[in-house]
């Protein structure tokens, strides 16, 4: 409880926070009514039902189906605003004063709804959570790994408007890993980089092995990594990760619970410390993985016991690795 009350009241920031990974049971049910829409019946019988089969993922590609059929209940933009704006509420009362949020144009458009649907309804969700909480906030597009590369590049050139216009603010890549490593997006990055994206990052080192988080950042020139954890499996990627100042956004829960480690304690945090590589501590997708930032924090410090001064390093480094500008980070800190 004393712990609790110091992790919440430390100001920090999320990095890694999948909206859609966002979309709790009873808002899935409740919305799926609103919009009659039927989902599979063997699939979605009740919250609780729902809530135990979410304990029981084997793999990324096991969590990645549910995600991916819940999806289908957020058609309008009133939808994508409350899904927003609740996430916003709940993350502060964890302390959050910041977050950078991912989301999946891809999976929206190829079920008929339309990208200026998707990104104003999210944006409408983080203006007025800004306006009632002062929580600051930038939208990350991802394209996703499971479809064409030609895909992504259509996806990356329709966000372009959005970039433009201040509502979009990076490009992140994300979904099934296995399979594909991070050369075949190299073309991808390069187009968003001619286009004039600024901040660019990457799921890497997830499933994938540490020499897939080399080639992210030798090859694609990305020091953003989302995950990253298989990093501490090769000393020479840490030193590499120290060499360029990259920076990890790490997701606890979710590695326990999509069976990267079996338990908080097998996190790689403590040698990323010990390394010297820079990192978060962030939900990936909360509604899924048992628990918002704050619950992440709890469970990483009821593995190892850090002390407030390491707390409040960290903290710092969260706020430090974001994207918003120097003036919001010194009145965060
Ligand atoms: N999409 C949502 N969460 C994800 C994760 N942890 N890894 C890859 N793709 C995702
Ligand atoms: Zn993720």
């Amino acid at each position: 409880p004393n712990a609790e009350a110091f992790l919440r009241a430390l100001p920090k920031c999320e990095h890694h926070m999948h909206i859609e990974g966002s979309l709790e049971p009873g808002l899935l049910f409740q919305l799926a009514k609103n919009n009659g829409v039927t989902l599979d019946p063997a699939r979605y019988t009740s919250i609780a039902a729902l809530e135990e089969r979410y304990k029981n993922f084997t793999s990324l590609d096991d969590f990645l189906l549910y995600f991916n059929l819940a999806m289908a209940v957020l058609i309008t933009e009133d939808d994508f605003e409350a899904l927003t704006f609740a996430y916003m509420t709940r993350v502060h009362a964890d302390g959050l004063v910041h977050a950078e949020i991912f989301f999946d144009p891809q999976a929206h458009v190829g079920r008929g709804i339309s990208l200026s649907v998707v990104v104003a309804g999210i944006s409408k969700g983080l203006e007025k959570a800004e306006a009632q909480f002062g929580i600051t906030s930038k939208l990350i597009m991802c394209f996703v790994r499971h479809l064409p590369v030609e895909s992504a590049l259509e996806s990356v050139e329709s966000i372009m408007e959005y970039v433009k216009t201040g509502k979009v603010s990076g490009l992140g890549c994300d979904s099934t890993e296995k399979g594909n490593p991070p050369e075949k997006y190299k073309e991808v990055y390069q187009r968003a980089r001619d286009l004039g994206m600024k901040h660019l990052t990457m799921h890497s080192g997830e499933e994938g092995p540490a020499a897939w988080v080399r080639t992210t950042v030798e090859e694609l020139g990305i020091t953003r990594i989302d995950h990253g954890v298989r990093s501490a499996d090769d000393p020479e990627v840490l030193k590499l990760l120290v060499d360029r100042n990259a920076f990890l956004t790490v997701c606890p829960l979710s590695n326990v619970r999509l069976r990267v480690h079996t338990d908080v304690s097998e996190s790689p945090i403590p040698k990323f410390m010990a390394a010297g590589v820079k990192f978060s501590i962030n939900s990936d997708d909360p509604a899924y993985f048992g628990g918002y930032v704050l619950d992440n924090y709890l469970a990483v410090h009821k593995a190892f016991s850090f002390s407030k001064e390491t707390w409040r390093g960290l903290a710092i480094d969260s706020v430090n690795g974001s994207w918003c500008d120097d003036d919001r980070k010194k009145e965060i800190l």
